[in-house]
């Protein structure tokens, strides 16, 4: 893979927000498809550059985004961002294609009883359904992503060889995908194990075209993410509210929380170009949305610099 002409500086972390998809996909509510395009609209506004803003899977797979369709077709597109869609076979890639994705995302699994588990066939299989996936995306003016799942361990499984790992990076590059994501489905990483994998990806993909995706289901999330960019990784996907998780692994949890890892970032002096405030905003929003507490931490705390009154002193 060669490098895009963007350079991305050590101060720099990308966010690419994933609530709209991973945080929606495990929800037992079906988001309404009006409000699931508010949140997008939303997350536009507050300057996400990459939206992953649903999947083209199977309805009786993931019925809480069986109206993929009607939420591209809705929302209302910021020059500049780009609306990414997941997808899993051909049949996801063709109608992720019509609906307009500026980009594919296909999955696989590095573990073979995860795929299994999740798209009901052999890695083998995924595969080859890719090679017809680039093939369809080729000619239009969508780029393609390719994320490995269960990267840094199956909870199945349990670890996976960073041989395989290595190997799949490998045969992306060989199928001709733009960009590679490495994925910690049900946070199993830690930071040395992730600083380690992004080192030897880094030697393939440049870091324009890699994406670290990563769960807080051990609360290792910004950890991981902080040494994955230590590392030379730059972009990052996150969920507004930690939302997110696998409904095909179990125990699994919310992504790494975005309104939580941005506010850290400015703290850190790292640019993300994104507004914390209008972020924090819309994460308040989210229990009404989903019906239930989200993980995220910033959004209830507040800010590091939203000071609160000093306690007026008692007369003695
Ligand atoms: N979009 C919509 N419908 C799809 C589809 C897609 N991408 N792929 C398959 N289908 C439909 C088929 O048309 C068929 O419909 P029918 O029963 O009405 O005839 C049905 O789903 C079964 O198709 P089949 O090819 O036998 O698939 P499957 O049942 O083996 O499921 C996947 C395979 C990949 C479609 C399914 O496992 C899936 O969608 N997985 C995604 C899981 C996910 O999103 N995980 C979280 C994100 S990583
Ligand atoms: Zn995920």
């Amino acid at each position: 893979m060669t490098s895009a002409s963007k350079s991305l500086t050590a101060e720099t972390l990308i966010v690419q927000e994933v609530a709209p998809r991973d945080g929606l996909q495990i929800e037992p509510v079906f988001v309404p498809t009006e409000a699931k395009i508010a949140l997008v609209d939303a997350l536009s506004a507050a300057g996400f550059t990459r939206i992953e803003v649903s999947s083209f899977v199977s309805p009786k797979a993931v019925p809480a985004l069986r109206d993929a369709a009607e939420v591209f077709a809705g929302i209302a597109r910021r020059p500049g961002t780009v609306y990414v869609a997941l997808v899993p076979n051909l049949k996801g890639a063709e109608r992720a294609l019509a609906a307009g994705a500026d980009e594919i995302n296909l999955v696989m699994s590095a573990s073979e009883t995860h795929n299994r588990a999740n798209m009901g066939m052999s890695c083998e299989a995924s595969l080859e359904a890719f090679g017809h996936m680039v093939a369809a995306a080729r000619g239009t003016r969508a780029t393609i992503n390719a994320t490995i799942a269960t990267a840094f361990g199956c909870p199945f499984e349990g670890p996976q060889a960073v041989e395989k790992v290595e190997a799949l990076v490998a045969r992306y590059g060989d199928l001709g995908v733009d960009g590679v994501t490495l994925a910690d489905t049900t946070g199993m990483a830690n930071p040395r194990q992730v600083a380690d994998l992004v080192r030897r990806t880094l030697a393939r993909v440049p870091a324009e075209r890699l994406t670290l995706h990563v769960h807080n289901t051990r609360g290792a999330g910004i950890a991981n993410v902080l040494a994955a960019h230590g590392a030379g990784a730059r972009r990052f996907d996150a969920a507004l509210g930690g939302l997110g998780g696998c409904p095909f692994a179990p125990g699994a949890t919310g992504n790494v929380c975005t309104e939580d890892l941005v506010s850290l970032c400015h703290e850190m002096g790292l640019e993300t170009g994104l507004d914390l405030a209008a972020l924090i905003g819309l994460a308040r929003g989210l229990p009404a949305l989903v019906g239930h507490e989200v993980p995220g931490q910033v959004a209830k705390a507040g800010r590091p610099c939203d000071l609160h009154p000093a306690p007026a002193r008692k007369a003695a």
